[in-house]
């Protein structure tokens, strides 16, 4: 099996570029410590003159790479050959026209979309990026792969694990940090799963350090691989679209491999005459968890050609451990505090003129409430990028006539605790889940009625409320 000999591994340090091969199994740059990339010798590379000759390969659907809603953009990933290629049919996804969620946020009805990336097989965006990190993964001749989660990567690691049988998954999370829909897929998919005492963060250092001393390949977003399939997203989003350019993506913000992406697909296409121009790009980090916010708009962390401020990123941590301050949030997918692609981000922002709001846990839950009424429903983490967007709004960033694409990371059902507090009229439940976080109300609760089993008065109920 081997790896495309036009790809490489680039430390993404100005200052520093060194170049690696793809056969190496790198999380940072071993010059410098900086995150990396994969980059391609374009010009030896048949990359398609448009994005539209991308619809005669749809033909071809009966190939898995043609299938594959991340391989069928091939030529704009292409660190390896096509038959070398891991798939489990990742990537068909819908973009959503959703008027009830437009009325929510405020612009015009026809012009919100949700990209719901809850379709994927494990039923978030995470999909996405595990088919090019298995593929790579493969092809480096790995048979254990980590990460440390939130939930959804560890589920979409351990599910192509044991769908493609070549692979032991091995997954840290934090202890009782992780929605109970997540850790039903990690045990049942047959993943080691290793609860440890702190949270995402504290994992986050774990694994590496494990990873690095077992061997074991390491498939969170500091992988640069894992990214390469993230861009897809984009792609798919610019596909239904046909072709045209929306005004605005707005994503939520956790470890900001997937703003981290967007913005290098952008990156790419533009590079490749593919685009004239970016989307601008909003990225929405949950109050408790806002590193990226307090940064980026209090402290004017910029991607500053490449420099970044490492030393301005390290005293904000300082200040995080001196204060044991620990990431609260219902979203507990993005209950981050120290985002490992946080320097590819700032690019991203700074390519895309991107903009980085933070909304709370009640505005979060009143907003996936919307999403559930008026689109096919999401985990709290997704609902971010839909409260960011009304956010904006408000402030009149966004423009009611903006065209505004929110991406929905991860599937309704992932967090069925949070949902069903939030739709509880029993202030108890409501308290012992939602209280602690903040949320004062359930803005779009939908009670469940509850009735004696007795046809008259369940009739009476119905005639009642329906
Ligand atoms: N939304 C969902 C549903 C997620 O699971 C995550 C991240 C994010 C948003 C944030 O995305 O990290 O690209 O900024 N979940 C990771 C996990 C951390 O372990 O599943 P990001």
């Amino acid at each position: 099996m081997t790896l495309n000999s036009n790809a490489f591994q680039r430390c993404i340090s100005p200052e520093c570029g060194a170049t690696f091969s793809p056969e190496n199994v790198l999380v940072s740059c071993p010059t410098c410590g900086d995150l990396l990339d994969i980059d391609y010798e374009w010009d030896r590379l048949k990359v398609p003159k448009q994005l539209s000759d991308f619809e005669s390969y749809w033909a071809d659907r009966y190939l898995p790479h043609r299938f594959s809603g991340v391989w069928r953009f091939h030529e704009l990933l292409p660190f390896v050959a096509p038959e070398d290629i891991v798939t489990i049919g990742e990537g068909q996804t819908l973009l959503q026209r959703a008027e009830r969620v437009a009325n929510y946020v405020g612009v015009a009805s026809k012009n919100l979309y949700l990209q719901y990336e809850g379709m994927n097989p494990s039923g978030s965006f995470k999909d996405n990026g595990m088919t090019a990190a298995f593929t790579h993964a493969r092809a480096t001749g790995a048979t254990q792969a980590a990460c440390a989660s939130t939930g959804n990567t560890s589920a979409s690691l351990a599910l192509y694990s044991c769908m493609t049988r070549k692979m032991r998954a091995i997954i840290f999370v934090g202890s009782g940090k992780i929605a109970y829909g997540k850790l039903s897929q990690a045990l049942d998919y047959g993943a080691l799963t290793v609860q440890i005492t702190g949270d995402f963060d504290d994992a986050m250092i774990r694994v590496r350090e494990v990873c690095r001393e077992l061997g074991i390949y390491l498939v969170n977003s500091v992988n640069p691989f894992r990214l390469e399939g993230q861009k897809s997203v984009m792609f798919r989003v610019l596909e239904a679209l046909r072709w045209e350019i929306p005004d605005w993506i707005v994503v939520p913000g956790g470890n900001l491999g997937n703003s981290s992406a967007f913005g290098k697909a952008f990156i790419e296409l533009h590079q490749l005459g593919l685009i004239e121009r970016p989307p601008r790009l909003a990225v929405i980090n949950a109050q408790g968890a806002n590193t990226l916010h307090e940064l980026y708009n209090h402290q004017g962390l910029r991607w500053n050609g490449g420099q970044g401020n490492q030393p301005l990123v390290q005293t904000y941590y300082s200040e995080l451990d001196a204060r044991h301050a620990k990431a609260e949030t219902i979203a507990s997918a993005i209950e981050i505090n120290r985002p490992v692609n946080l320097k590819k981000c700032l690019r991203a922002l700074d390519f895309c003129d991107g903009v980085v709001r933070q909304v709370s846990d009640q505005e979060i839950l009143d907003a996936k409430a919307q999403v559930g009424a008026g689109g096919y429903g999401c985990e709290p983490a997704s609902a971010a990028s839909v409260a960011g967007a009304k956010l904006l709004r408000e402030e009149g960033v966004i423009a009611p006539s903006d065209r505004v694409v929110c991406i929905l990371t991860g599937h309704l059902l992932k967090d069925p605790t949070a949902t069903v507090a939030y739709h509880s009229d029993d202030q108890k439940k409501f308290n012992e889940v939602l209280g602690s976080r903040g949320v004062k109300r359930a803005s779009f609760a939908n009670h469940a009625i509850a009735v004696s089993n007795d046809l008259d008065e369940i009739m009476r109920a119905i005639r009642l409320y329906a």
